[in-house]
């Protein structure tokens, strides 16, 4: 069944009639999770730009673009932006490097009718999206990316990105936009005061690369923070943008450190076979996200799990029969969404609309 057909048939249903495994979004918290980071950034200058990579789907960032301090959307991979800014969102950033001329020549083609920038660390990615920018007759906006401690990309502040914003501004069909940088090696610190001291030690640097940039006459925005601090970086001064993802939709690693925002999606899952006792419900590891943990069970506290396997989760002390529909948080929503190609909208347990996942396999 297409979109259109699935929802003519479920539309108004209880979400128990669901085909099972399935993700379901509580649009009431859903909404209620979008406004508070809203409130949030009422009290600060700092902006957001949601990552899209939290969700994948087009439907939850057109909403998301409605929220009066929303900007833009941030993605990681070329493929979501594509998605993105096929579905009208018009502002979007590349928080990572895109390498390589087919790649390039992507980005540059999509700024011919929307906002696409990139992050930047090395001479050769500059030089490639120079070159696909003239091809295109467009200019592509850059943050140079700052590693400020995850060492997974980025140059160090300072003088190497001086450097790059050099070649930048040397190189014909970009243009020095800002930093970008990102705290995951800090954000999910479950002690509140050092992650804080933390993340405010290690973003020094980017601020003061940033004034020193303002003092030559360049001016740029400072893109960084996650769901783990972003009451800490959005509260320091020079911060432009927050790029948020996870908070929207929530997942239980998360809810350890932001018990403020509420589960918004969960899985739905059937009990399928009953061993000696043990509950085995529908769902594996091709339907969870799970590299941080099992799924916690609503409504059965007592539920322990055994042991994944691909299309399976067996438990032990789960008081429910075959047959049973269970409601399971994920512990990594990211990947969760990034394994189905539809999430449905509930209100009070009653489907009122199914968003496609269009982000889904997004991986080029
Ligand atoms: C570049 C970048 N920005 C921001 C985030 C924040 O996302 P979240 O709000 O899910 O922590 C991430 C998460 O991996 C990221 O990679």
């Amino acid at each position: 069944m297409n979109r259109e057909e699935l929802l003519q048939h479920y539309k108004g249903k209880s979400v128990y009639d669901l085909p099972t495994p399935c993700i379901i979004a509580d649009i009431e918290t859903l909404e209620a999770n979008l406004q508070k980071m809203d409130d949030f950034l009422n009290e600060t200058s700092c902006k957001l730009r949601p990552h899209f990579k939290s969700n994948k789907c087009v439907s939850l960032a057109r909403r998301q673009m409605s929220y009066k301090n929303t900007v833009g959307i941030t993605c990681a991979k070329l493929s979501e932006a594509e998605q993105l800014v096929a579905g009208g969102v018009h502002d979007v950033l590349i928080a990572n490097q895109v390498i390589g001329m087919d790649k390039t020549v992507r980005i540059a083609e999509m700024n011919q009718k929307a906002t696409v920038r990139v992050a930047v660390d090395s001479k050769i990615g500059i030089e490639q999206l120079g070159t696909a920018a003239q091809e295109a007759g467009v200019i592509i906006g850059v943050l140079v990316e700052v590693d400020i401690g995850m060492k997974r990309g980025g140059v160090l502040p300072g003088k190497p990105v001086y450097d790059l914003v050099e070649i930048i501004t040397d190189t014909k069909g970009v243009s020095f936009d800002g930093l970008q940088s990102y705290e995951g090696h800090i954000v999910t610190l479950e002690d509140y005061d050092e992650r804080k001291r933390r993340v405010e030690q290690d973003l020094k640097p980017v601020i003061e690369t940033k004034k020193h940039l303002e003092q030559k006459g360049y001016q740029l925005i400072i893109s960084s923070g996650g769901t783990g601090t972003y009451d800490i970086t959005g509260h320091i001064d020079g911060i432009d943008e927050l790029q948020c993802g996870s908070f929207a939709l929530m997942d239980s690693a998360y809810k350890k450190i932001r018990p403020e925002f509420e589960y918004a999606r969960y899985v739905l899952a059937t009990v399928t076979s009953n061993q000696m006792g043990n509950k085995t419900i529908d769902v594996g590891l091709k339907g969870v996200g799970a590299e941080y943990g099992i799924p916690e069970v609503i409504g059965y506290p007592e539920a322990h799990a055994l042991g994944f396997s691909e299309e399976h989760l067996v438990f032990e002390d789960l008081n429910a029969s075959i047959g049973d529909k269970i409601k399971m948080i994920p512990p990594h929503g990211c990947t969760t969404n990034n394994l189905y190609s539809k999430m449905w909208i509930s209100r009070n347990d009653k489907i009122e609309d199914v968003w496609e996942i269009e982000g889904r396999g997004c991986l080029e």
